[in-house]
């Protein structure tokens, strides 16, 4: 459920006409709906509760300052997989405690940021990681606490680009190998052993290989601890999928997945860590854009928006399928026309949609990318050197731009051209 509703005829978020919003920013931007951010992650505590936990955003999926405020100030922590990500956490005002320091090329700078300022604990990917981190924590007189992440060889049935759990996709230690590497772990100095992660990949749609993996972490937690080894956190990850469509299976709920962590792992005693990016942001924002021209090709009709492969990537990249609606409710007896929507972009992968039966859409008419929300802004470029696209909250029945779209001098301003050309 979201927050993008018809009111008298125009999409609204929240208590918001998009018009308006188009009106004072222009097009194309990212609207945000504050209520739906909440919803999600209120919809993963609950599902955890009464078990000890910490839903941990991951930053990835929506990174902007404000989308981090709103979700610190519910208690949420944070996932991040840089140095920058960890320092938009902390100047969201997130506690270092909350922060989980995940991804598999961590350096030792960012080692370094991160024990300075604090973190909850590093989920490391590899013995050569594992052994800086000692290095850098000793050197720097502190303990880093410590998760492994561990790569149990499922496949998480999703696309090949995000699937992460299987033995040949980079991330993560074999789980066979665990126990010998985290005896490793208890022997360096400057490291401190508090638990295991897992991410299988992202965009599941089916619980089956989360259950698969969370049971050889189950087995993995005993193992352990007949090691000597204190394991009271578990970081399950992130991952859970999102409805794209209407038509589509409907994915999961976050009550059925806490349900299965709860019978997966619940009996351990630990506290639970889980990292979800896209069902709390995916749904929670779209991407509204205008029309531009509407161009009739050999046989075909070419929806051409002001927005294009660099601020919405994932259907460029990963084929993905993201709804598209005006933002002027059609007429019922509006009788639906067939594009193919693309952007302004000089390649023809910048298409967003083919074959795309919309209702009858003019130059000027506002569209919407919904479920746009999650790995939108954040991996936005500006290819064509056009410019990044605004970023909006809606609370209630007002908006604020979160971050304003850069002019062209300051984009410009960016270069240098050296004194000798
Ligand atoms: N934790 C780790 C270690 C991750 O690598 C990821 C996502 C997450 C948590 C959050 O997963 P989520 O709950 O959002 O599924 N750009 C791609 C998605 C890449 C996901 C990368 N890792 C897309 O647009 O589909």
């Amino acid at each position: 459920m979201d927050h993008f509703i018809y009111r008298d005829g125009i999409l609204h978020a929240e208590g918001v006409a998009l018009p308006d919003i188009a009106a004072t920013v222009g097009t194309p931007f990212y609207c945000y709906s504050a209520a739906t951010l909440r919803r999600h992650y209120q919809l993963f505590t609950d599902a955890l509760s009464p078990l000890p936990h910490l839903v941990c955003f991951a930053v990835k999926s929506c990174s902007n300052l404000a989308i981090l405020r709103l979700l610190g100030d519910l208690g949420a922590g944070m996932d991040v997989v840089s140095g920058g990500e960890y320092l938009r956490a902390r100047a969201a005002g997130v506690a270092g405690e909350k922060i989980v320091f995940s991804g598999v090329g961590k350096t030792r700078a960012e080692m370094r940021l991160a024990l300075t300022d604090g973190v909850r604990q590093f989920n490391v990917e590899s013995e050569p990681e594992l052994r800086a981190l000692s290095e850098v924590a000793t050197a720097m007189g502190t303990t880093a606490p410590i998760t492994l992440r561990v790569n149990p060889d499922v496949d998480a049935g999703t696309h090949d680009k995000i699937a992460t759990g299987r033995k040949e996709d980079k991330f993560g230690i074999p789980i066979a190998r665990a126990p010998g590497i985290y005896a490793e772990a208890a022997r360096l100095p400057g490291l401190s052993v508090v638990g295991i992660d897992v991410h299988i990949g992202s965009q599941l749609t089916d619980l089956a290989p989360f259950e698969a993996a969370y049971r050889k972490v189950a087995d993995l937690t005993r193992q352990l601890r007949a090691d000597g080894h204190t394991i009271s956190r578990l970081d399950l990850g992130g991952g859970l999928g999102i409805p794209y469509t209407r038509s589509n299976e409907v994915p999961p709920l976050p009550s059925d997945y806490g349900a299965l962590i709860k019978r997966t792992v619940g009996d351990l005693g630990c506290e639970i860590e889980i990292e979800p990016g896209r069902l709390i942001s995916g749904n929670a924002g779209i991407l509204v854009s205008s029309v531009i021209w509407v161009k009739e090709g050999e046989g075909r009709k070419f929806l051409i928006l002001d927005s294009a492969m660099n601020d919405l990537i994932r259907p460029a990249m990963y084929g993905a399928w993201h709804d598209i609606v005006p933002v002027g409710e059609p007429a019922p007896e509006a009788i639906p026309d067939v594009f193919d929507v693309v952007g302004p972009v000089c390649e023809s992968g910048d298409t967003f949609a083919r074959g795309r039966p919309l209702p009858p859409l003019a130059e000027g008419d506002l569209v919407a990318f919904r479920s746009a929300g999650a790995y939108g802004a954040v991996m936005a470029s500006e290819y064509n050197s056009r410019p990044l696209v605004p970023e909006v909250l809606v609370h209630g029945d007002h908006f604020a731009v979160i971050r304003a779209r850069p002019t062209f001098d300051e984009m410009l301003a960016r270069d240098t051209i050296p004194e000798w050309l």
